[in-house]
């Protein structure tokens, strides 16, 4: 079977900022206390539709892996919060970046979207269905919140990350990967007042979460999953280079860390500045892990995941030769033109209408 790898990495964060304590003047709430329970500091609010911002990560890493984007065979967008429920929205990426050849498809597995869209990837590849796949993980989950909910509106923030998917000609690439899910948990995180068989019954939008039971679920399945993994990869555990985890919450980071007893400086850890960005955590951090120089020539790096579904999953991955992008680009989001707050009191203002 062909070696499939990655060989571009992009991200886009839109600029609005709403701090802790920006928060705290419209909820009540405190910087102490979500810093405390999640180690969130602050969180981008997006004022571009989501496929702007998966447009954008992902002409980001067309241009890293040195292609152009009629290069691309097929689009994946991971997302639970789509521009529209038709058409995907990968369709819309499609079009924003001219990507005439590809075919389009959305994928919703919550927060491990992105690896879900990788297993994906990774079978379009190795069967030559596709040589370039686009695999985009972007959410602009603030259109979901409550502000009236206090308990998830603190917890999540906007974001894209997109990544380039093609076959490797050398070692590089995915080494394992184990997906699974327990569908009869899907209450324990979900929305309100979303959906066809919510719409019209006036029940209100929200997250709701069931955030004992979440917190249980992600560190045995995101802990044991990385054992898993790097043993399929034929690593010890003293071998991995780094762990990406899907930041929901830093006390789940810590605990999987304290459960597997990995080193605390082999975790990537950005939650502070973006909050839960859902099935954007995995290529965000990828893509600034990649840039800051966290991942070396054949860095050995765990990717984990836990979510909506519920589902999880973990990869074992060998980084190629190149940390440094072939080209970029100069494209930017638009200035925007309220605050990152103004932007969630205008919607909450809508919902209480
Ligand atoms: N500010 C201040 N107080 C709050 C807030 C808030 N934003 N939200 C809840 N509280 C209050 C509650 O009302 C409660 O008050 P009470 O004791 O008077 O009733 C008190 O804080 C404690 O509430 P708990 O729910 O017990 O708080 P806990 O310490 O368990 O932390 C949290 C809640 C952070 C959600 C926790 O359950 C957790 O970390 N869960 C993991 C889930 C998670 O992070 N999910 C992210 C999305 S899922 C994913 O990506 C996998």
């Amino acid at each position: 079977m062909k070696n499939v790898t990655i060989t571009g990495w992009g991200r886009c964060i839109p600029q609005p900022v709403v701090t802790n304590d920006d928060l705290a003047t419209v909820i009540d709430t405190s910087d102490e206390w979500i810093t405390s329970r999640s180690g969130i500091k602050e969180r981008h609010i997006s004022h571009v539709s989501n496929s702007e911002m998966a447009a954008l990560a992902g002409r980001r890493a067309v241009a890293a892996a040195g292609l152009q984007a009629t290069d691309i065979d097929y689009i994946i967008v991971a997302t639970c919060t789509p521009d529209r429920p038709i058409p995907a929205t990968a369709a819309y990426v499609q079009a924003k970046i001219g990507a005439v050849r590809a075919a389009v498809a959305d994928i919703n597995a919550g927060c491990t979207g992105f690896l879900y869209g990788l297993s994906m990837a990774h079978g379009l590849i190795a069967t030559s269905m596709a040589n370039r796949v686009l695999l985009i993980g972007s959410e602009q989950i603030s259109s979901y919140l409550n502000l009236e909910e206090r308990s998830t509106a603190v917890l999540f923030g906007d974001g894209a990350g997109a990544a380039i998917v093609e076959a490797s000609n050398d070692e590089s690439g995915i080494k394992s990967m184990a997906l699974g899910a327990d569908g009869s948990g899907a209450q324990y995180l979900t929305t309100s007042g979303l959906g066809t068989e919510q719409i019209g019954t006036g029940a209100p939008r929200a997250i709701i979460m069931d955030g004992a039971e979440i917190f249980k679920g992600a560190v045995v399945r995101m802990g044991d999953g990385i054992v898993a993994a790097a043993k399929d990869a034929g690593w010890e555990l003293d071998e991995i280079d780094l762990v990406i985890p899907h930041q929901a919450n830093i006390r789940i980071i810590d605990a999987v860390r304290r459960r597997i007893k990995v080193d605390e400086s082999k975790m990537f850890i950005n939650i502070h500045k973006y909050g839960n960005t859902s099935a954007a955590t995995i290529p965000i951090a990828l893509a600034e892990a990649v840039d800051e120089g966290r991942v070396a020539p054949g860095s050995r790096l765990i990717f984990t995941a836990f979510g909506a579904g519920v589902t999880w999953g973990a990869v074992a991955f060998q980084w190629g030769d190149r940390t440094e992008p072939i080209s970029t680009t100069d494209d930017e989001l638009p200035e925007p033109t309220r605050t990152g707050l103004e932007i969630l009191l205008a919607r909450q203002e809508a919902l209480n209408r």
